[in-house]
């Protein structure tokens, strides 16, 4: 075994000891379970308005963009779709990524110099994490969503340096929204602080027309990332920020410069899934009423749930116990991941539950009896 060999069986080792390995399953296979793993909040990914749409798309301007926004890539339902964004969200500007996970990267990398710094919440997403860690900047991390622990780290910043405070709108892995007004009332004291919430959770699901989180609270952060791959049922990503901000990303973002940009029927559909979302108040307000419904046929199992989002934990502790609660889920055809550290600080592992407006109360009894089953109850 050389070198690499070496290290890669190790890591795999090791992986496996803790129970940690991960086997990515084919979709289909599940198809005749009930899913409750997906981020397809709305149940648009397979709405035959969105499907037509692509076609549409494809039809009028090809499956292929062709090149970097900054070559050919730059089709006229991207320009549309990144004006919509920003007129909708009520932003000067957004620019659009082909992923999340490729924004939050990208801004961060571009934003943070050294010696500035980045203050974020501690179950910050791994793409946010990670871009942090490879800055030059400072990276500290307060207590989710404590904002003593948020204050203390911002009073050790001279007043000076440049801050970025990172958050979430709702965290992915435990479905709790942050304090944000809070955080923007401590953040706005600061000029030279900037507030980023990426609410890849909250868009399409929460506030007026589905605007997200930050709506929902009332404030406006100095830059917002949405994502498309949940809510909206498709996938990309947009920055929303100031018109200078929008300037800096197309003149020096790498991500954005150097990759193809996303499909012009990509773009041509994502028009039509903001337009649908904006509408869909029904849909939203059905989707809470599960919530609450879920959450007080949880509470008959003794599962107390704080989340009032789409995204429900089940929090079980150890990694061998979630995959068996896992596994009896699926034996009752209920598709459920078992999600272990370290997407979840340690001991901690869970099942991530996900409701979407597809489900029924029925489909919730159903789940709440398998669960009781695997609980011994
Ligand atoms: C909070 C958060 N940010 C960013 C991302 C990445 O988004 P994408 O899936 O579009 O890469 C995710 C995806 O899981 C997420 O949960």
């Amino acid at each position: 075994m050389n070198v690499w060999q070496a290290r890669i069986a190790r890591a795999l080792e090791e992986r496996k000891n803790v129970q940690g390995y991960r086997i990515r399953q084919v979709a289909e296979q599940n198809d005749h379970c009930l899913n409750f793993a997906s981020n397809d909040y709305l149940g648009l990914s397979r709405s035959s308005a969105l499907i037509q749409a692509w076609q549409k798309g494809a039809e009028l301007y090809g499956v292929g963009s062709g090149g970097s926004s900054h070559v050919t890539g730059y089709h006229k339902p991207l320009q549309q779709l990144e004006n919509q964004l920003a007129k909708w969200l009520g932003y000067e500007r957004a620019v659009v990524y082909s992923s999340g996970f490729a924004a939050n990267q990208a801004l961060i990398q571009l934003l943070i110099e050294k010696d500035d710094w980045i203050i974020a919440d501690k179950l910050s997403h791994a793409s946010l994490v990670e871009a942090a860690m490879n800055s030059e900047g400072n990276f500290k991390r307060f207590i989710h969503n404590d904002l003593d622990s948020l204050k203390y780290l911002l009073n050790k910043v001279d007043s000076d340096q440049a801050v970025l405070t990172v958050t979430e709108g709702i965290f992915s892995m435990d479905g709790d929204e942050a304090p944000l007004d809070n955080i923007q009332l401590i953040t706005e004291r600061n000029e030279n602080n900037w507030l980023m919430v990426d609410d890849a959770h909250g868009i399409g699901v929460h506030g007026n027309e589905g605007k997200g989180t930050c709506d929902k609270h009332g404030i406006h952060p100095d830059i917002l990332v949405v994502t498309f791959g949940k809510a909206l049922g498709v996938k990309g990503a947009a920055i929303l920020c100031s018109g200078s901000v929008a300037e800096y990303l197309v003149q020096k973002s790498r991500a954005l410069i150097y990759s193809t940009a996303i499909p012009p029927a990509q773009a041509y559909t994502l028009l039509k899934s903001i337009e649908i979302v904006q509408k869909s108040d029904e849909s939203r307000q059905y989707l809470q009423d599960l919530i609450t419904y879920f959450k007080s046929e949880l509470k008959t199992l003794g599962i107390e749930n704080l989340s009032n989002s789409a995204i429900q934990p089940i929090i079980i502790g150890s990694n061998e116990d979630s995959l068996r609660v896992s596994q009896i889920l699926k034996e009752h055809n209920i598709w459920a991941m078992a999600i272990r550290p370290p997407t979840v600080p340690a001991n901690s592992a869970r099942i991530r539950m996900t409701l979407n407006t597809k489900h029924t109360q029925e489909n919730i009894d159903h789940v709440i009896g398998a669960l009781r089953y695997a609980f011994g109850g």
